[in-house]
C-alpha cells in the first residue's frame, strides 16, 4: 500500500503524532504468527510481569489498557469508594482533557486545585484535603499529580516524596499519572521508580503511546493495598484487550532495554534544542521553564496564525495566546531547526 501522507512532515502539535517506533513495529511482527491465549494469559503478557517489576519494585503489578484516560478511570476508580473524590490541579489530564471520563464513565468526584504551575505541594492538597466524617462533603480519598505536568513542568523525586508523605499522613493515597513518565525521569535522569514507587507513589498510569508504541498505556498497582477490583475493572470499562499479546509485546520493547531512555532523552533534547534557538527572538516570551519535552510559549496572534499554516501546533490558550510546541521521540535536530527558522522568518 502507499502512504497516504508525507512520511518527512513533522509537527509540533503532540507526541502523539508521532508514528510508532521501528523497534515496536518489529516486536509487533514477532509476537504474530500463530495462536495465544486471548484476553492476557499469552507468553508476552506474563513476560511483561518481570518487565514492570524491574523497573518499578516487586511488588509492582501492570495491567494493560487501550489508553490514558482509560488508565486513569480505571486506576482512580479501583482506589476510591463511591462516596470518596479525587483532589488534582485544576490544570490536571483528567479535570480538562477526558471528556469528563473520570465523572462520567468513572463516577468519580474531581476536587481540583489551583497551581501556579500544574504542580501540587502539601499546602495545596490541604486546600481541598477538609471534611473528613461530613457525609455533605465528597470524601477526599486520592491525590492525583502527573509527571511531567500539563505544563510541561516537572516534579523531583523528594517533591512526589514531599506529596505522598503529606497525603498518607492525612489518609489519602496518591496515583500518579504518569503519560510521560518517561520524559521526566529521563530529564531528571533517575530511575522511574524513584519518581513513583520508591517516592511513596500508590498507583501509576504509565504511558506507552507517546514515547513510541503503536497504543498501550498500564495501570500500575505499586502498593497492592492501594487498589482493588482492576483485573474486575479493566473489562468493566471496557479495557480488557482480547489480543493483549500485541500491547504487552509491545510494552516488552519500550522497557525491557533502553529504548524508552533513547526515546525520552532524544524527544527531551529536542525541546531543549527548540527553546534555546527561539528564546532570544525579540516578541516571543517562553513563560514557563522548559524542563522536558514541551515549550510554551506567547507570541503575536497573526504569528501563530501564519505559522501554524506551515506547521501544526495548538493554542494552548486561547485567551493569552499562549500556544504549546511538544516535541517527540522521532523529532530531529533538523526539524528543530527548520522549525525555528520559521519562526524567526514570521517574527520579522
Ligand atoms: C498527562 C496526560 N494524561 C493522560 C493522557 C490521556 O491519554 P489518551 O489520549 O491516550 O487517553 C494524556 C494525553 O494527552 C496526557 O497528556
Amino acid at each position: 500500500m502507499i502512504s497516504r501522507h508525507d512520511p518527512q512532515l513533522k509537527s509540533f502539535a503532540s507526541d502523539n503524532y508521532a508514528g510508532v517506533h521501528p523497534e515496536i513495529l518489529s516486536a509487533i511482527a514477532d509476537a504474530n504468527g500463530g495462536h495465544q491465549i486471548a484476553y492476557g494469559d499469552d507468553v508476552y503478557t506474563e513476560a511483561l510481569r518481570e518487565v514492570f517489576q524491574r523497573h518499578f519494585g516487586e511488588r509492582a503489578q501492570a495491567w494493560p489498557v487501550f489508553n490514558g484516560t482509560a488508565a486513569n478511570v480505571v486506576s482512580l476508580r479501583a482506589m476510591t469508594a463511591h462516596w470518596e473524590a479525587v483532589i488534582c490541579p485544576e490544570t490536571a489530564h483528567i479535570h480538562t482533557d477526558e471528556g469528563g471520563a473520570p465523572e462520567v464513565v468513572g463516577g468519580i468526584k474531581l476536587l481540583t486545585v489551583p497551581t501556579p504551575d500544574g504542580k501540587l505541594t502539601p499546602e495545596l492538597i490541604d486546600r481541598q484535603a477538609w471534611g473528613f466524617g461530613d457525609v455533605h462533603r465528597p470524601q477526599p480519598r486520592v491525590v492525583s499529580i502527573s509527571n511531567t505536568t500539563e505544563l510541561g513542568t516537572l516534579y523531583t523525586p523528594e517533591q512526589i516524596a514531599a506529596v505522598c508523605a503529606h497525603a498518607h499522613d492525612r489518609g489519602l493515597l496518591v496515583h500518579l499519572d504518569g503519560s510521560r513518565l518517561t520524559n521526566a525521569a529521563a530529564a531528571l535522569d533517575v530511575p522511574m521508580r524513584a519518581l513513583t514507587t520508591d517516592a511513596g507513589v500508590d498507583v501509576l498510569s504509565f504511558g506507552g503511546t507517546k514515547i513510541g508504541m503503536l497504543y498501550g498505556e498500564a495501570v500500575v498497582v505499586l502498593n497492592p493495598e492501594a487498589a482493588t477490583g482492576v483485573d474486575y475493572l479493566r473489562k468493566t470499562f471496557m479495557q480488557l484487550s482480547s489480543k493483549m499479546r500485541f500491547v504487552s509485546a509491545q510494552f516488552e520493547a519500550l522497557l525491557s532495554g533502553d529504548l524508552w531512555l533513547r526515546n525520552a532523552r532524544q524527544a527531551n533534547a529536542m525541546g531543549r534544542r527548540l527553546a534555546a534557538a527561539v528564546r532570544d527572538i525579540p516578541g516571543v516570551e517562553l513563560p514557563r521553564p522548559v524542563e522536558a519535552n514541551a515549550v510554551f510559549a506567547v507570541l503575536p496572534r497573526e504569528v501563530t496564525e501564519r505559522l501554524q499554516k506551515r506547521f501544526r501546533f495548538y493554542t494552548w490558550n486561547e485567551a493569552t495566546g499562549e500556544v504549546r510546541w511538544m516535541c517527540a521521540f522521532d523529532t530531529t535536530e533538523a526539524d528543530v531547526d527548520a522549525f525555528a527558522a520559521a519562526i524567526w522568518e514570521e517574527m520579522r
